[in-house]
């Protein structure tokens, strides 16, 4: 134990919620953390480590049952049950994952968790270990799920515009979908809200966005709790030189189609691919990804677009073979590497907070596709506050149809409102690396975390 303690300044269990979109930060939180002297375990739950690709990692991986080993949330008889039984099982198991690794040399000193899973904080208080909470989504939407908590934005919405501190005024369509379609997945709503639970008992909230990009909304929200902005949580972001080979986050739920993605984007001009890809978990209607195929054929642009196996059906018949030519259809990529790629100029995405980082950080200008949760806000955001991109419009179906998609992609790739989006992105990418980078807003406060964790057990 001595030994450990004189090579790590603290051990964090960190716990990530079992989907990609949740992983991720807390897998390149993790990064962070060791690269700041202190020792991490990842903890997943067994179903999703089951099925997932890993690349290598310095970060230690354990796993807990969700009491549904076998097959997750996709094993379980509802959403509700899902969450029911994880809370139950997930409890008992970090609770024995937290001994066994705690006897086998290295005591855990803090958990950090996502508080989809806010029950995680019980566990590290029973230890008597200091709990710290990562947000993963962005804070703006974290401000509107705190104030539907506290009881000020009342549901059903009854308001065309939504006033709330630290955001500009929402329509009901830019508000997250659980909340403008208020009753459609009671669920996660409950989970959305319920993050805010024991908050007040947490030891560091920490949140996966930068200062900058977010300041109006975390200055109100740190009149409430201290906040630490510790984000964008991504790869290859970082100037020093050991983590320079550091270009993924290492946990894949599906193998990247890596040599293919790669080989192809080599062959194109700067700036001329366009990226597409809706994340990990949109489930669009038949005819939505029939008017996004029918969209990019008639942008006549090339592109390489990412179709998970689940989907591919939803493609119109012969459109791989009939769009050889200037397509790239694969089952899943590695998309920091696309979007870092200077072939890509545009990226027309779902909108997941994880992708809307990665779009901004890289410079990327997007093209908005929201489908559900929190993307419609963060599609407002792209548009109207950042400025990096334009929200493809729906019909009255709901559906970005062929020509507005079409219209969106080529106004971004050569239109007026393209040039100025783009200058947008160089400023953003800027700010987002300056804020990871050693010294900036990120950086300092994930230091700043280290140090109180470090003083604590002194
Ligand atoms: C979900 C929610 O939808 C999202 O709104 C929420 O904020 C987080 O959880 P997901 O839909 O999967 O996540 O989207 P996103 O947040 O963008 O995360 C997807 C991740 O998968 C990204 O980090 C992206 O880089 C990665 N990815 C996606 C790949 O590595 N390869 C791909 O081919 C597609």
């Amino acid at each position: 134990m001595d030994k450990e303690r004189n090579v790590y300044r603290a051990h964090c269990l960190v716990l990530a919620y079992p989907a990609q979109g949740h992983i991720n930060p807390m897998m390149q939180f993790s990064k962070r953390l060791e690269h700041k002297g202190v020792k991490v375990t990842l903890v997943i739950t067994k179903s999703i480590s089951n099925t997932m690709h890993k690349e290598a990692t310095s970060i230690a991986l354990e796993t807990i049952s969700d009491g549904y080993d076998e097959g997750g949330i996709a094993q379980a008889e509802s959403i509700h049950a899902y969450l029911e039984r994880f809370q139950r099982v997930g409890s008992q198991t970090l609770v024995e994952l937290i001994e066994k690794v705690s006897s086998s040399g290295c005591p855990v000193d803090c958990v950090v968790y996502d508080p989809f899973v806010p029950w995680a904080l019980d566990v590290a208080k029973k230890f008597g270990l200091l709990g710290a909470v990562l947000f993963t989504q962005s804070c703006a939407v974290d401000n509107i799920y705190y104030h539907v908590h506290k009881g000020v934005l009342k549901l059903p919405l009854s308001e065309t515009e939504i006033l709330l501190p630290g955001s500009p005024p929402l329509g009901p369509q830019d508000m997250p979908s659980f909340i403008y379609d208020f009753g459609s997945y009671p669920a996660y709503f409950d989970t959305l809200v319920g993050q805010f639970s024991n908050v007040d008992k947490a030891d560091c909230v920490l949140v996966n966005t930068f200062y900058e990009l977010e300041q109006e909304v975390v200055d109100r929200m740190n009149k409430i709790w201290p906040l630490k902005t510790i984000g964008p949580t991504i790869p290859s972001m970082f100037l020093d030189k050991r983590l320079e080979d550091d270009k993924d986050y290492g946990l894949s739920i599906f193998k990247p189609d890596t040599d293919t993605c790669m080989k192809w984007l080599n062959g194109h001009p700067k700036g001329s691919v366009v990226y597409v890809s809706f994340g990990s978990f949109v489930d669009f209607e038949v005819e939505q990804m029939e008017e996004i195929a029918w969209g990019l054929r008639m942008s006549n642009r090339c592109f390489l677009w990412v179709v998970r196996e689940s989907e591919e059906e939803k493609l119109p018949k012969h459109f791989v073979e009939e769009t050889s030519q200037k397509g790239l259809v694969v089952r899943w990529c590695p998309q920091l590497k696309v979007l870092a790629h200077e072939a890509v100029g545009c990226f027309v995405t779902h909108c997941g907070w994880n992708s809307t980082l990665e779009g901004l950080s890289f410079g990327v200008p997007m093209v908005a596709v929201p489908y559900w949760s929190d993307q419609s806000t963060n599609a407002k955001y792209i548009m109207d506050v950042w400025k990096m991109g334009l929200k493809a419009p729906v019909d009255e179906k709901g559906i970005v149809r062929r020509e507005a998609a079409e219209h969106c992609i080529k106004e971004i790739m050569e239109g007026e409102r393209g040039k100025e989006i783009k200058k947008n992105s160089f400023k953003w990418r800027k700010l987002a690396k300056e804020a990871v980078d050693e010294g900036g807003s990120s950086d300092k406060n994930i230091e700043e975390f280290v140090t109180t964790l470090v003083d604590s057990l002194s």
